[in-house]
């Protein structure tokens, strides 16, 4: 196996590749460095098969969207992932081949919902989950310390304690840890009951990063800035949020909404499928094609996507269009199928 860091910065970019196959893997790859990481898979005569990323990210935007267009890469990120255009999503228990290089996938949520670690040939990659002397913080939309300290005690810390613990930032410098080490010495864990962890992540007090929504939702989209304005965090913060069995309950209603789904036409039709009657605009063409549903102007309109988070912003931006009663299907299609609530697929058409 083949493995570095590629960044030699804040935010961490590991390459895994298989030196038998020369088939690579990028993980948490910067949209920034596109053009270096390009460079050193030729030089050193690697084939991307796979771009990972270990969550979705709120501090940089990641490459994984064009390494995908650009050299044909299979985008993978855990089932939570709000985002488009993920080739494969994977959950706990799942193996990433690169090459002959297994790597095997922990869920690891807490600092966002949709966080994985993977672990290598003695080594484990731990995104934001589990930091060198620290932790990522759980205080963003969707996170939870208590999952994340089950995470870490009930999956990370079981591994041997000679694997190397690779997190996808560090800042102070710290380069390498093991499993055991973090055990003893990471003062966020070393002795500290669940209880107690979740008071000191709830208590931390940070102030959140400089330019947030300007990396989360291109991130939670796969959208460039140029395609669509996206919506100010106190605008998406106004969004009313509703949870499946109350749409549900809606739609049975005299006064039934229109639900509207902000998805790609592929997971329109996908495993997911969608609730019966939806009417399908894809988030970047919404601005241009709310015309459609004018009319709807002053009902009820209910947003779906994957995750509830592409929804919550195409909701903002209706609201922003004068649509009175927007809402948001919390947890999307994902909760919407986990509830058992009923979905309606187009037929394959096979042959
Ligand atoms: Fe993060």
């Amino acid at each position: 196996m083949l493995f570095r860091e590629l960044n030699r910065g804040k935010c961490k970019t590991y390459l895994i590749a298989c030196e038998e196959t020369r088939r690579a893997a990028l993980v948490d790859p910067l949209k920034e460095k596109l053009e270096r990481y390009i460079a050193m898979l030729a030089y050193h005569g690697l084939r991307l098969e796979a771009v990972i990323d270990t969550h979705t990210h709120a501090d940089h935007r990641t490459a994984s969207f064009d390494l995908r267009e650009l050299v044909g890469a299979s985008a993978i990120m855990h089932r939570r992932a709000p985002a488009p255009h993920i080739d494969r999503h994977v959950d706990d228990g799942d193996t990433i081949a690169v090459g002959n290089v297994p790597l095997r996938v922990l869920a690891t949520p807490g600092h966002t919902p949709d966080g994985i670690s993977l672990v290598c040939p003695g080594c484990v990659l731990t995104g934001d989950t589990l930091m060198i002397r620290g932790t990522g913080r759980s205080d963003f939309a969707g996170g939870d310390p208590g999952a994340q300290y089950d995470a870490i005690f009930g999956k990370l810390f079981r591994l041997p304690d000679e694997t190397l613990v690779f997190p996808a930032h560090d800042y102070r410098g710290n380069t390498s840890s093991t499993i055991g080490d973090e055990k003893r010495s990471n003062p966020r864990l070393a002795g500290r009951s669940r209880e107690a962890y979740m008071d000191l992540m709830n208590n931390l007090g940070l102030p959140l990063p400089d330019k947030i929504q300007e990396c989360l939702q291109p991130n939670e989209t796969a959208l460039e800035d140029d395609r669509l304005r996206f919506p100010t965090l106190a605008e998406l913060n106004k969004v009313r949020q509703r949870a499946p069995r109350e749409v549900q309950t809606d739609l049975g209603s005299a006064a039934a909404p229109l639900v509207l789904d902000v998805r790609e036409p592929d997971e329109f039709d996908g495993e997911l499928g969608h609730i019966p009657g939806a009417v399908l605009i894809p988030l970047q063409d919404l601005p241009g094609r709310a015309a459609e549903i004018e009319i709807h102007k002053e009902r009820p309109v209910v947003v779906v996507c994957r995750a509830g988070v592409r929804s919550t912003t195409a909701a903002a931006i209706l609201t922003g269009l004068g649509f009175e009663h927007v809402s948001n299907l919390k947890g999307g299609m994902l909760d919407w199928c986990d509830q058992g609530l009923g979905v309606e697929r187009r037929p394959h058409e096979d042959g």
